[in-house]
């Protein structure tokens, strides 16, 4: 069956590039060789997993914005398995895409696959993850990846007073995403770039040995992957957690702070807190003030409740307008525009479409809602009335 489906592949490949002036892809920010994709040509999108909120509406708001503009599409979920993602690009190959739009679940495992896809004359877009290590990708979108950790460790250092002179010691523990997600190294260097300063004058303090412990000499790239947590899932996180209390937290010791990177992590932190330390109460002084990411509805309704201080939206209406935008540059044979950046892949720089993440807390919660990203009447029944009228409007 992989066996009949490779040569299908390499034959489509030959077919295509025979027909073509050039095959592969050009580096520059030029789609490039004035080819152009038809209106009806399909395009493939491949996501990792649909357990997790918003790969599910990255993939189905990409999916409508490129059927409004004629285009058949393929968009597949790879259930967090690097095989399966594969296999659901080659099956986009196979059915002739033209253009493939990929969030990798493990950014080098897919690799062979996307290569197949670039030798059978497809573009190749990496969406919000980056592809590493091959030549075979042409672009790459997503959200400025530092500064989600810019944001995080910015408002943990706002609420531990650590600006106005603070002298703590403050318990922190840190957790990273997962270590096969390229994104996860960016995001916690932006946050521990701003914390390893107070690591350094003994302000913040890691007591537990999570991930061996960390300390003010470490360096992020050191570090991130040894606090990552596998597939960003909520168990695993919570399974850490429950250990580190057990070890550090368990005589009443005060937790400040707990950087998560995403708010599954969150949710599994909070969960392990909520076991191990009944003491601990969401929303007064004895809970931790504890970070985020992507603005999933947990989130929304955690940050009402108390039990989660700050989470990263990233709008991912924008990035699906963002990267449709670039399909139909690609498929018009025009110059790509908005590329404002580049990231290493390991093999080449990818000319990269960044966009701008932002900060949500209790007070610009409903900023959510005048973003579209959730409806007025969900929000309403996430926060279940708790905040003020004039915080929801
Ligand atoms: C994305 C984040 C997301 C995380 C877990 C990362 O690659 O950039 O937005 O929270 O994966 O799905």
């Amino acid at each position: 069956m992989q066996f009949t489906k490779k040569i299908v592949a390499v034959v489509a490949g030959v077919a295509m590039c025979a027909g073509l002036t050039a095959c592969g892809s050009s580096r520059t920010g030029q789609s490039g060789d004035g080819d152009k994709i038809e209106k009806g040509a399909t395009i493939g999108i491949s996501m990792p997993t649909k357990s997790e909120e918003r790969w599910n509406k990255d993939g189905n708001n990409l999916k409508a914005n490129l059927e409004k503009q004629g285009y058949k599409v393929i968009l597949s979920f790879a259930d967090d398995k690097p095989a399966q993602q594969n296999a659901d690009i080659e099956n986009m190959v196979n059915n002739d895409a033209k253009i493939v739009v990929v969030a990798s679940k493990d950014g080098t495992a897919v690799g062979p696959a996307v290569e197949k896809a670039r030798d059978a004359g497809a573009k190749v877009i990496a969406y919000d993850r980056l592809i590493m290590n091959t030549d075979a990708v042409d672009y790459y979108a997503t959200f400025q990846l530092e500064q989600t950790g810019v944001l995080e460790a910015t408002w943990l250092i706002d609420k531990l007073g650590l600006e106005d002179g603070a002298t703590g010691p403050f318990n922190i523990e840190l957790f990273a995403g997962s270590p096969d997600d390229n994104n996860s190294k960016y995001f916690f260097k932006g946050a521990w770039d701003l914390l390893q300063p107070y690591f350094e004058k003994g302000i913040l303090v890691n007591p537990s040995n999570h991930g061996g412990g960390v300390k003010a000499s470490d360096k992020a790239e050191d570090i991130w992957q040894k606090i990552g947590v596998q597939s960003w899932k909520a168990e695993q996180a919570q399974k850490d957690m429950e250990s580190i209390l057990d070890s550090t937290y368990a005589h009443g010791e005060k937790l400040d702070a707990v950087l998560s990177p995403y708010d599954g992590i969150t949710q599994g932190v909070a969960n392990a807190i909520e076991s191990k330390r009944p003491d601990m109460k969401p929303g007064t002084d004895s809970w931790p003030y504890i970070t985020g990411q992507d603005a999933m509805e947990i989130s929304i309704a955690n940050i009402a409740n108390g039990k989660q201080g700050e989470t990263v939206f990233k709008d991912v209406n924008k990035l699906a307008n963002a990267v449709e935008e670039l399909i139909i540059e690609i498929a018009e044979g025009k110059e790509v525009s908005g590329i404002n950046g580049k990231f290493n892949n390991g093999n080449l720089d990818v000319p990269s479409k960044l966009l701008d993440p932002q900060g949500i807390t209790i007070d610009n919660l409903s900023d959510l809602v005048k973003a579209n990203y959730v409806t007025q009447s969900r929000f309403n029944e996430l926060t279940k009335g708790t905040l003020l009228e004039d915080q929801i409007k």
